[in-house]
């Protein structure tokens, strides 16, 4: 891998994808229907990372899923748009989608065991993407397959080519999947969690590997995570996510050094500090997502809310900014009343 010095963020230029006003509902026979994301707009640029952060449940996986056009459509809806090159991927049918997957978008999923197929090797994996997308012969893609396996840090590649997914430990399988990913240079990656199921060191390296690739092919990153460290040490910009709607939005460096959602804010607070003194307990945010408030009455987080306002379970708090900084708070931390 390339050991160049990270560029500084790429905010210049047309978004490469322009989430808007992004809604997915799903039906649920006998009850009310959910709204697991509720009305997400985000852009991304070539070669910038754009975070998407928030607690197990917020909508993280579904905003993604549904860009892709991978969630289930029965009894499920999606509204909104998502424009990549000029082109509403929430409007191509399923087979200019899959098209588009795998050719100039790729996505890393959440759980590399599940998303690798048991019973095929590892290289024809990896091959079966250059022949369906670069028109190469097996033969020509498999030395480039072995490449690409070096090049996500996979020792003796030749060798592993002829691996199953289950010969290989997890840190190796999320790198497979990683180079598969890269197989077919996508110009826009969506990683979902890349690294949640892997050891501390192991997670520094495929950090370090995809924030080479960004900076390396321009390749615009939309990272999905419930870890705000994983953001520190790689996303430009930050979406922080709740019940559902982007709560607060900044740069990397804006959003550490001036939190100002209560809900961030408690996402901060709870992040392990190796400066802290010994023994220090962290401050998790009380209570979880079951207490929600719904979205169309009033602040869903209002309940677990250290700053809530009466106003804060009557209405919805409205998003106030643009495409860079934002906030959705009636009273915001380090703001006097
Ligand atoms: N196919 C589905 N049908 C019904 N509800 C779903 C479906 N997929 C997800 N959900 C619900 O949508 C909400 C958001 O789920 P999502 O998977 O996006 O969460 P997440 O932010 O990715 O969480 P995690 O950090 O645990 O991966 C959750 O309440 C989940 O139960
Ligand atoms: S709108 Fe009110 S309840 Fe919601 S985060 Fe802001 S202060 Fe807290
Ligand atoms: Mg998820």
């Amino acid at each position: 891998m390339s050991t160049q010095p990270i560029q500084p963020a790429v905010r210049h230029g047309e978004p490469l994808l322009a989430v808007r006003d992004l809604r997915v509902t799903f039906g649920r026979r006998g009850e009310e229907p959910f709204r697991a994301v509720d009305g997400v707009s985000f852009d991304v640029r070539p070669g910038q990372t754009v975070g998407l952060v928030g607690e197990s449940g917020c909508g993280k996986s579904v905003t993604s899923l549904a860009i892709m056009g991978l969630l289930p459509t029965r009894g499920n809806t999606v509204e909104g748009t998502a424009v990549f090159d000029g082109e509403d991927l929430l409007s191509l049918s399923a087979q200019q989608m899959r098209d588009r997957r795998g050719a100039d978008i790729a996505m890393i999923f959440q759980d590399p065991l599940s998303s690798l197929n048991p019973v095929i090797q590892i290289g024809r994996q990896v091959t079966e993407v250059m022949e369906r997308h670069q028109g190469l012969s097996r033969k020509e893609a498999m030395p480039k397959a072995a490449e690409l396996l070096e090049r996500v840090g996979i020792p003796d590649p030749r060798a592993r080519l002829a691996n199953y997914p289950h010969q290989l430990s997890g840190g190796m399988r999320q790198r497979a999947l990683i180079a598969m990913a890269l197989a077919c240079q996508p110009r826009l990656l969506i990683a979902d969690e890349p690294t949640t199921a892997l050891d501390v060191t192991i997670q520094a390296q495929i950090l370090a590997l995809l924030k080479d690739l960004v900076v390396e092919t321009g390749t615009a990153m939309v990272m999905i995570t419930h870890d705000l460290g994983v953001v520190a040490g790689l996303c430009d910009e930050v979406n922080v996510l709740y019940g559902g709607k982007i709560v607060e939005r900044g740069t990397r460096h804006g959003l550490f050094a001036r939190p100002r959602h209560p809900y961030t804010v408690g996402l901060l607070d709870s992040i392990p500090r190796l400066d802290a003194p010994r023994g220090e307990a962290l401050s998790p945010i009380p209570g979880s997502v079951a207490d929600n408030l719904p979205w169309d009455s009033a602040c869903a987080f209002a309940p677990r809310c250290s700053n809530a306002l009466d106003v804060c379970v009557e209405k919805t708090p409205a998003w106030e900014g643009d495409d860079v900084v934002g906030l959705r708070c009636f009273n915001p931390m380090g703001v006097s009343r």
